[in-house]
């Protein structure tokens, strides 16, 4: 006869058999919001690994507390800030945002007792600034101009953290803080997860925190690893690994990243190619990854796992290919679910014929 406690140990085994899932070591315990900041799982992407035979990997980047990779940065720009000294007690926290860092950064704020002014372009979606604002950070939401106007979201930024005591631009473009918080957690993140068998990592770049900081700890354990930047069209990056100019092209929905410029971040970036996405591939990647992995992602990280495998396709069968699942879908639902807004972008017709039924009417 068996103790209660014993019967019940044999029930959890019945139970996790028959699931036929691993269960994921919950390891310790998180120290508040910021200790809870990556760690994150690697998901193998079952379909296109099949269909390329290499093992595509997405770094789950959206199981981060705040929900997006850029909490990462939003860690490393606030600790940076207070090890310089440049916020004390009841500060403010200054930065231009397309979104998630600002989001990032109002979660911690608010873990550290801080203000959060965020300046943004009016362009992004209704959802990333509702949930600033339920967050508690002052949203400015001001027009999308270039860089070199003094009106751009950033220089805002800059001359408002300038004109307050006790408070700091973040400056996530141009602060290497933002990519040595991914060379320190989320490039040996991967390299432990995949116990070091990986042939190449792959995603599109903002700032280019992510892809220089992954890449510049892969390259010191394995200088074979490739690195392949993936870009929208818009972006000047990717006529610059191909050819060493800065050129423009098209415009893309993807929010968050495209880039006109090679920032702090992306200098001295260990790139090795770069691929370049159009969005009818991005929006059918979107509908493919929710019908086919029950994965409910947003733009960028659709347009990066199209880059993974275009590039599982380049390196043949038997590669591992790593690439970043950015931020959920929820943040772009009323754009990407929206079936006259995807028409108006003429990007209706790239939502496969077996996932139309999910885009609404609006
Ligand atoms: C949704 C999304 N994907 C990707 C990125 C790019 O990350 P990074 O700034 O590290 O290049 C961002 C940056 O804001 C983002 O918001």
């Amino acid at each position: 006869m068996l103790s209660k406690a014993a019967n019940q140990v044999c029930r959890l085994q019945r139970i996790r058999a028959a699931a036929s899932v691993s269960t994921r070591q919950a390891s310790t315990i998180a120290d508040g919001f910021l200790g809870a900041i990556g760690n994150t799982p690697l998901i193998k992407l079952q379909n296109i690994s099949a269909e390329t035979g290499c093992n595509v990997y997405g770094k789950a980047e959206f199981m981060n507390p705040g929900g997006s990779v850029k909490d990462r940065a939003a860690l490393g720009l606030l600790q940076a800030a207070e090890a310089a000294g440049q916020l004390k007690a009841g500060g403010t926290i200054v930065e231009g945002t397309a979104g998630n860092t600002g989001i990032g950064l109002a979660h911690c704020a608010a873990a550290r007792g801080y203000k959060c002014v965020i300046y943004m372009p009016d362009t992004q979606s209704s959802e990333k600034m509702d949930l600033l604002r339920m967050l508690g950070a002052d949203v400015r939401p001001v027009p999308a101009v270039p860089l070199d106007d003094p009106m751009n979201y950033n220089h805002q930024a800059k001359r408002f953290a300038e004109s307050l005591d006790n408070a700091v631009w973040t400056n996530q473009f141009d602060n290497t803080a933002n990519r040595d918080a991914h060379f320190a957690t989320t490039g040996p993140e991967i390299w432990e997860q995949t116990q070091g068998k990986i042939d190449a990592f792959t995603c599109a770049t903002g700032t280019g925190g992510t892809l220089a900081g992954v890449a510049q700890y892969l390259k010191v354990q394995n200088e074979g690893v490739r690195i392949f930047l993936a870009d929208p069209p818009g972006s000047v990056l990717h006529s610059f690994v191909q050819r060493g100019v800065l050129e423009r092209e098209g415009s893309s929905i993807t929010e968050g990243i495209g880039q006109g410029r090679i920032t702090e971040n992306l200098k001295d970036a260990q790139i090795d190619d770069s691929v370049r996405i159009e969005d009818p591939r991005t929006v059918a990647m979107m509908f493919r990854l929710l019908k086919d992995e029950g994965l409910f992602l947003g733009a960028s990280t659709c347009l990066n796992v199209v880059a993974a495998r275009d590039v599982a396709a380049k390196l043949g069968p038997g590669h591992t290919v790593v690439t970043v699942l950015c931020d959920g879908a929820g943040r772009y639902a009323s754009r990407l679910f929206s079936k006259s807004w995807l028409q108006s972008k003429e990007l209706f017709d790239a939502v496969p014929e077996d996932c139309k039924h999910l885009v609404s009417l609006r």
